[in-house]
């Protein structure tokens, strides 16, 4: 099942912009595959696009500034487009069209549609309705049926590393987060729906699956036997399946189970890494962020999974600067890097995210502060990625090459623990790797890199 509805002829050309995460990658990947049967084919540019979708992300400051900006520039094209006799179509999807649907529209009523997370599936209609009434579709809802239940099967898959949404929502509401009100509550796929995916994204190409979810490892979906399956078994299921290598991301510290932590030991597919945010290493910061884990909650959960699987790395999530973060909380964070010993991360600066309970705190930090936290904070983190990295100078390992670099010949991939890793000559004996795993003897890295030649 390689190509998508052969037989409809591909004269409309769709551009999709995608910001934020896998989940908005996932789903500009469905909404690709939705609008095939219309006659849509995908296109680099929005240049010349009949139909240009924004999937936006509303996690960071600016979200909606940046959107309306690229709306701008848009909308310049498409009166260019239209005295060309080519009415260009515009819509706005993600988190930022959710939370923002009517003063999106009311700001740019020269947008065709705004829809969210959870409606997308609608999108052949809203087109059809769009197109009837010249524009003004609105679809935010959040529908009683599930997305997944309409979205087509046949895919144009995604290459050899694929992204497959098992779990959506979250329940969680830390206090700083806008995704409970952008992506709705916390909702499991069943099993079989998930390998009937996986299944397809292993004929069009997938040689590794991450299994996504705003809080995976709180995944527990219906089994065929009527069984609740967690996160754990429902790998073990996929492993079963013609796919080389397992990821899933991302884990919430108070989800992790022994089930889990057993996959880590005993399935050779399932990668030995783990994207577990913690946000800080304050308690009473975590409780203030309603994160429902302590630091030792944390460092627990950590070393029974090294215990399990000795060689796996862990990367995390730090916000620095939320409401009263003091010099002794703060510390109290960098303390907590230094006890784990992170292989990579990734650090914000607390950002007041509208109508979420941090963001009428009393106690704002100035920004000054967060700037210097940051540097102190990304400093210490650079420098234990850099150490990790170290580790492999004159190892072999395996590599998924998934991308073609900039220079010709070029690949880039990703190592077991995740590392981006880039080989001048993508070939063996002659033969393109491009798709396929290969052994790297590692010369050279970097903080963000590794680099090495194909043996
Ligand atoms: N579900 C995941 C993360 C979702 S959002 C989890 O529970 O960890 C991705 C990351 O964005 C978060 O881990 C957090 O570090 C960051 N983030 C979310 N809201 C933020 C805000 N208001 N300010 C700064 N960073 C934020
Ligand atoms: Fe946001 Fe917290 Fe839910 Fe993660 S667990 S998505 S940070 S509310
Ligand atoms: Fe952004 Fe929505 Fe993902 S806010 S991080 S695109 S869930």
């Amino acid at each position: 099942m390689n190509a998508v509805t052969p037989h409809i002829k591909k004269d409309k050309k769709l551009h999709i912009m995608t910001w934020g995460c896998q989940m908005n990658v996932y789903d500009s990947a469905k909404m690709a595959d939705l609008l095939a049967p219309l006659g849509f084919g995908l296109s680099d540019e929005a240049q010349g696009a009949d139909l240009v979708i924004l999937n936006t992300c509303h996690i960071r400051e600016k979200a909606a500034d940046k959107m309306f900006s690229e709306l701008g520039r848009l909308h310049k094209q498409q009166k260019q487009e239209t005295v060309a006799n080519r009415p260009k179509m515009i819509g706005v999807a993600g988190c930022v069209a959710q939370a923002e649907g009517e003063q999106i529209m009311a700001r740019a009523p020269y947008v065709d549609m705004v829809f969210g997370p959870q409606t997308y599936h609608r999108l052949p209609e809203m087109v059809a309705k769009a197109v009837r009434n010249k524009g003004g579709v609105i679809d935010t809802d959040f529908p009683i049926e599930s997305k997944f239940d309409f979205l087509p099967t046949e895919t144009a898959g995604q290459g050899p590393s694929a992204f497959l949404s098992v779990q959506e929502g979250c329940d969680k509401f830390c206090t700083f987060c806008v995704v409970p009100y952008t992506r709705g509550a916390e909702y499991s796929r069943p099993v079989s729906a998930i390998l009937a995916e996986a299944q397809r994204l292993i004929d069009s190409g997938a040689k590794e699956i991450t299994l996504l979810g705003q809080n995976v490892n709180a995944y527990h979906g219906a089994a065929e036997n009527g069984q609740i399956c967690g996160l754990g078994q429902l790998i073990e299921a996929v492993a079963k399946l013609d796919v080389t290598r397992i990821r899933y991301t991302t884990s919430h510290p108070k989800d992790m189970d022994d089930a889990l932590m057993a996959a880590h030991r005993d399935i050779e597919k399932l990668m030995p890494f783990m994207h577990l945010p913690v946000q800080s290493g304050s308690n009473i910061m975590l409780e203030a962020m309603n994160r429902k884990h302590t630091r030792d909650d944390y460092l627990r959960v950590i070393e029974a999974t090294r215990k399990a699987t000795p060689h796996i790395a862990f990367s995390s999530d730090f916000i620095v600067g939320f409401p009263n973060e003091s010099d002794k909380d703060f510390e109290d964070t960098l303390q907590l890097i230094r006890d784990v010993n992170f292989a990579q991360a990734y650090s914000f600066k607390y950002s007041e995210r509208p109508g979420t309970p941090a963001a009428s705190m009393a106690g704002q930090i100035p920004e000054d502060v967060k700037t210097a936290r940051l540097a102190a904070l990304q400093e210490l983190l650079f420098s234990q990625q850099r150490s990790f990295n170290e580790g492999f100078i004159g190892k072999t390992i395996p590599v998924l090459f998934d991308r073609h670099g900039k220079l010709d010949g070029q690949l880039l991939g990703r190592t077991p623990h995740m590392q981006s890793l880039y080989v001048q000559d993508g070939t063996r004996n002659g033969q393109g790797m491009f798709g396929q795993i290969a052994n790297v003897k590692i010369n050279h890295v970097t903080t963000n890199s590794l680099e090495g030649v194909i043996v």
